[in-house]
């Protein structure tokens, strides 16, 4: 196993610098509504009642940590969602999740989080923070390496994919994935359900984002290496894994923030909970 995850290592590309929205990604949709601003260090993104916005990366990155600082849609951001995911191309494609669904004022954000592998998701957990993601920025990364896929909210785990295909479960590894973020109207369903809709007499609705950090691989570049500290052997991201520390913390979320647990959903899966969720 580590010798392969050598190979796949070694030919790889190292990116690990702070970002450049200006270089490290295409605004895709939104005709003018999101915006690269401060030079290339902050983005914006927004909704009206014409269209919402969104933008990808232009990198693919294979493995990797990757971090972004987002200010959420402040007010009533009823009805919004602003997807921040990373995701491969076609019907068996994977991808890692983050949705922020708005709220009345004071309301809070729900932060929905799924995991797909080979095409197939079901797995969505659901959370509320622990701070108001509207008043400042906060940081939301992905740490996908061999072994696991973690989510973290200003370094404090919330979910932990692990690798189980030992046990027949698919482990997003094969696919490179590049980074997607939109805010768009989902009143159909975004709030309790979609009984609170979008008031536009609101609108335009703004997310914000700065300090994208990506230290992972891009394996399009013709460069060597992976990152600098994903070699095996190292105690960089490549190895990662939660600790007990990481461990209590990510239960500590988990205990009092998470709203959503497809693992507790026996009312969905009648025919019996998803095999990760007795091993996990
Ligand atoms: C919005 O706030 C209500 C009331 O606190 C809550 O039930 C709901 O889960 C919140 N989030 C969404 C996305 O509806």
């Amino acid at each position: 196993m580590v010798i392969r995850f050598f190979l796949i290592a070694c030919s790889l590309a190292a990116i690990a610098t702070a970002g450049n929205f200006y270089r490290d990604f295409d605004i895709t949709w939104g005709d003018g509504r999101a915006k690269i601003l401060e030079g290339g260090q902050l983005l914006t993104l927004t909704l009206d009642k014409t269209t919402g916005s969104g933008f990808q990366s232009r990198n693919e990155y294979l493995f990797g940590k990757i971090d972004m600082q987002i200010k959420l849609v402040p007010g009533n951001s009823a009805g919004t969602v602003t997807a921040y995911y990373l995701s491969s191309q076609g019907p068996t494609h994977d991808e890692i999740d983050f949705e922020f669904l708005g709220n009345l004022s004071g309301d809070p954000y729900t932060l929905h989080t799924n995991v797909f592998t080979q095409g197939k998701g079901n797995r969505e957990m659901q959370f509320k923070l622990w701070f108001d993601p509207t008043k400042d920025f906060h940081t939301y990364s992905i740490l996908w390496n061999p072994r696991h896929v973690i989510f973290m909210v200003d370094g404090t785990p919330i979910r932990d994919f692990k690798n189980l295909e030992s046990r027949g479960i698919a482990f997003p590894k094969n696919q490179p994935m590049r980074i997607y973020s939109s805010l768009w109207n989902a009143d159909d369903w975004a709030t309790r359900g979609g009984l609170v809709k979008t008031d536009w007499s609101k609108a335009a609705f703004t997310a914000s984002y700065r300090d994208f950090r990506a230290d992972a691989c891009v394996p399009s570049s013709a460069a060597s290496r992976c990152a600098s500290n994903a070699a095996p052997g190292n105690s960089g991201w490549w190895n990662q894994e939660l600790d007990l520390t990481g461990q209590q913390r990510m239960k500590w979320v988990q205990r009092n923030y998470m709203v959503y647990n497809y693992c507790s959903d026996l009312k969905r899966f009648p025919q019996g909970l998803p095999p990760e969720c007795s091993i996990a």
